[in-house]
């Protein structure tokens, strides 16, 4: 039997799209004028071009950066392993990671839900170091019974610390087509992202006396488990076996992140790719738009005002309650 301890699982994807406005807003500035400010437009749009999140190829197989991790049969292939199903039935569900570690990087999934009843399963999407104390980034999708809402829960480990979810309904049906989530990690911030849309932002705050992850090459990891015990209406909706097997379905394999060995402290490349530069380090005034149309609308859980679990709520929720 696989025991699958502790809660950590997770993903998204980002939202940085607005290079196109910026590219504009020069345009118009530099019609008719000198030739300095001529200049300096191609600078930025050479910069904007290199420090764009490139296109990635939505076809790259699963074998390039993954491996099953366990229960080898209950992962299916299709499209020449651009895309595969992950099954979970009454013997066993399923997982996989990442060949490579990596510190730092922009990390995305294309994933669709288990459909119709998936009460009781979670399926997971996270970054971990898997050490002693370990860091880990997570995305936990909570199944529910048919028509009822899934929940998106997020956390953040820090030297083998969670203890900071924070829970969403989506403003979508995850289970009907694919969506991308995806987890942006720099010096400077953690994103998650929903089909680019921020749904947290996890700031570095040393300076409050706060660990970020930053010396700990972390893996890819996903999987697909019953857990019935906690995950619908707490616990209270079982699975229903009767309805296995459950699957969800996933494409996009390809990774972007500083590849480093497991017991690495630094990144080679460190402030040197997209995913580094000025623009990804925080969000901007769009972004903020849409993080809080997110926590306005679609927010039923966050630790840091939860006062009953935390009556002194961890350093960083100052930054939080700003947003
Ligand atoms: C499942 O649906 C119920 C009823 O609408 C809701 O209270 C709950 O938050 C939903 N999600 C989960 C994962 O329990």
């Amino acid at each position: 039997m696989y025991i699958y301890e502790g809660s950590t699982r997770q993903k998204a994807r980002p939202l940085f799209f607005n290079n196109h406005s910026i590219v504009e807003t020069r345009k118009t500035e530099t019609m008719g004028s000198s030739f300095w400010t001529l200049c300096l437009t191609s600078l930025l749009f050479a910069s904007v071009a290199f420090s764009a999140p490139p296109k990635r190829a939505i076809d790259v197989p699963f074998g390039r950066n993954y491996i099953p991790t366990w229960a080898f049969d209950h992962i299916k292939y299709f499209n020449g392993e651009s895309e595969i199903q992950l099954h979970l039935d009454n013997y066993t569900g399923t997982g996989f990671q990442s060949k490579g570690s990596y510190l730092f990087g922009h990390f995305s999934m294309h994933i669709k839900m288990v459909a119709g009843d998936s009460a009781g399963t979670v399926t997971a999407f996270y970054l971990s170091s898997q050490n002693s104390e370990h860091d880990e980034i997570d995305f936990e999708f909570l199944g529910n019974r048919t028509g009822q809402p899934y929940i998106l829960q997020t956390n953040v480990y820090t030297g083998g610390k969670g203890d900071k979810e924070q829970r969403i309904f989506l403003w979508f049906d995850p289970t009907k087509a694919y969506h991308t989530y995806a987890i942006l990690w720099n010096m400077y911030q953690i994103v998650f992202l929903v089909d680019n849309i921020p749904i947290r932002v996890f700031k570095n705050s040393k300076d409050l006396g706060v660990k970020f992850p930053f010396d700990q090459p972390m893996k890819l990891y996903s999987s697909l488990w019953n857990a019935d015990d906690w995950a619908t209406r707490g616990g209270l909706e079982k699975t229903d076996w009767s309805k296995a097997p459950f699957i969800a379905s996933y494409k996009g394999f390809h990774i972007d992140g500083c590849e480093a060995s497991v017991n690495a402290k630094y990144c080679d490349t460190q402030g040197k790719k997209w995913w580094d530069q000025p623009q990804y380090q925080d969000l901007d005034a769009d972004q903020y738009r849409r993080l809080k149309w997110v926590r306005q609308k679609f927010t039923i859980y966050n630790y840091c005002t939860d006062r009953v679990r935390f009556p002194h709520p961890s350093p960083e929720c100052k930054r939080d309650r700003d947003i």
